[in-house]
């Protein structure tokens, strides 16, 4: 297959109304916090039991297109020796990789920060493919202050975004691209607003100077919202408002899907604001989904608290969740669904 074709493939089963990505490629440090709460120790062993649990969810295919994985998870296999990937393949969903090495401070730039990995990334993805990966995830992340991000801070965030995801396309890989605004501090919605724009504005300028083909990445950005430490907080048909346009001022319609993270919003919230999205919007140029980690995967955490004979729980959790959020991709979520069982 020639790598137009191979990207085509690999975008139209990741694309598909109702469904969504589940983010599962928590770096050793961060499942290591997110199992610290139930109790549960992180070792080799329990990150591939819980993971296995995950992707073994009976009929989870009908919600969830994708996963991200984590570099260790690739070569781990689930207990009757099947590889997670293929228990993944086998549901219909494709397997994707993680590939940045993770944030540090941006040099000349106080209080900004970029991401590392470019070094080797070609072979990295050629060794992650024979291993099926199929599409991978980067992460650029920058925080709200008077003075923050920068110009210089977005100006050099956008173009590590761009240069990895036209290595993606290059190796047949279909990128999602993730500039993350954090939700940390008191700053207003409208100052999310404003760099939102100017930061996907710059990466969208990047990506077009890469040659990146939009037709064949997925934009995983974070929701328009007020600071977790703002006075007020927004109702969702706000944050839908407010999103759609700075989507609507700087996103191609040539890219088909943009996927949100849920970067500390509650499963309730994250669902309630892509639900919103959709049924404020019925017609926009690309399809509105979740990329979400926390917000799908907290209830599963807590149903299982690191215990087997939780495994049917939790397994019932994360299917409960998908489920909320594939309605919410058509705008058909109500709150009330959550007391259902
Ligand atoms: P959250 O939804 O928990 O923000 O995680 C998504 C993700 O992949 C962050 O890189």
């Amino acid at each position: 297959m020639d790598i137009e074709d191979e990207l085509q493939a690999t975008i139209a089963e990741m694309v598909q109304p109702g469904k969504g990505i589940l983010a599962a490629d928590e770096s050793l440090p961060t499942i290591t916090k997110r199992f610290k709460p139930i109790g549960a120790e992180s070792t080799e062993e329990t990150r591939r039991a819980y993971r296995s649990l995950l992707f073994s969810t009976p009929k989870i295919g009908e919600f969830i297109s994708g996963v991200i994985l984590f570099e260790e998870t690739l070569g781990q296999r689930a207990d009757d020796g099947t590889l997670l990937s293929e228990v993944l393949s086998r549901q219909h969903i494709v397997p994707g990789i993680k590939v940045d090495k993770g944030k540090i401070p941006l040099a000349r730039a106080p209080g900004d920060e970029i991401t590392q990995g470019l070094d080797g990334l070609a072979e990295r993805l050629r060794v992650y493919k024979g291993q099926g990966a199929r599409f991978a995830k980067w992460r650029e992340v920058y925080a709200i202050s008077a003075r923050n991000p920068s110009r210089l801070g977005i100006d050099a965030n956008a173009e590590m975004l761009a240069r990895y995801a036209a290595v993606c396309q290059e190796e047949g890989f279909v990128p999602i691209v993730e500039p993350e605004v954090l939700i940390d501090g008191d700053h207003s919605l409208e100052r999310c607003l404003e760099v939102t724009e100017a930061v996907l504005h710059a990466v969208f300028h990047a990506l077009y100077r890469h040659r990146v083909i939009l037709e064949y990445m997925v934009l995983k950005p974070s929701m328009v919202l007020p600071g977790k430490l703002h006075p007020s907080q927004a109702t969702p048909e706000q944050v839908a408002a407010a999103t759609v346009k700075v989507l609507r001022r700087t996103v191609p319609a040539a890219v088909p899907s943009i996927n949100f993270l849920s970067g500390g919003l509650s499963p309730m919230e994250a669902t309630a604001n892509l639900n919103a999205m959709n049924a404020l919007f019925p017609r926009l140029p690309w399809e509105l989904s979740f990329s979400y980690g926390r917000a799908l995967q907290q209830p599963v955490l807590q149903a299982w608290a690191g215990r087997v004979e939780n495994r049917p729980a939790a397994q019932q959790a994360l299917y409960r969740r998908a489920r909320l959020n594939g309605l919410a991709c058509h705008g058909k979520y109500r709150p009330e669904m959550e007391k259902e069982t």
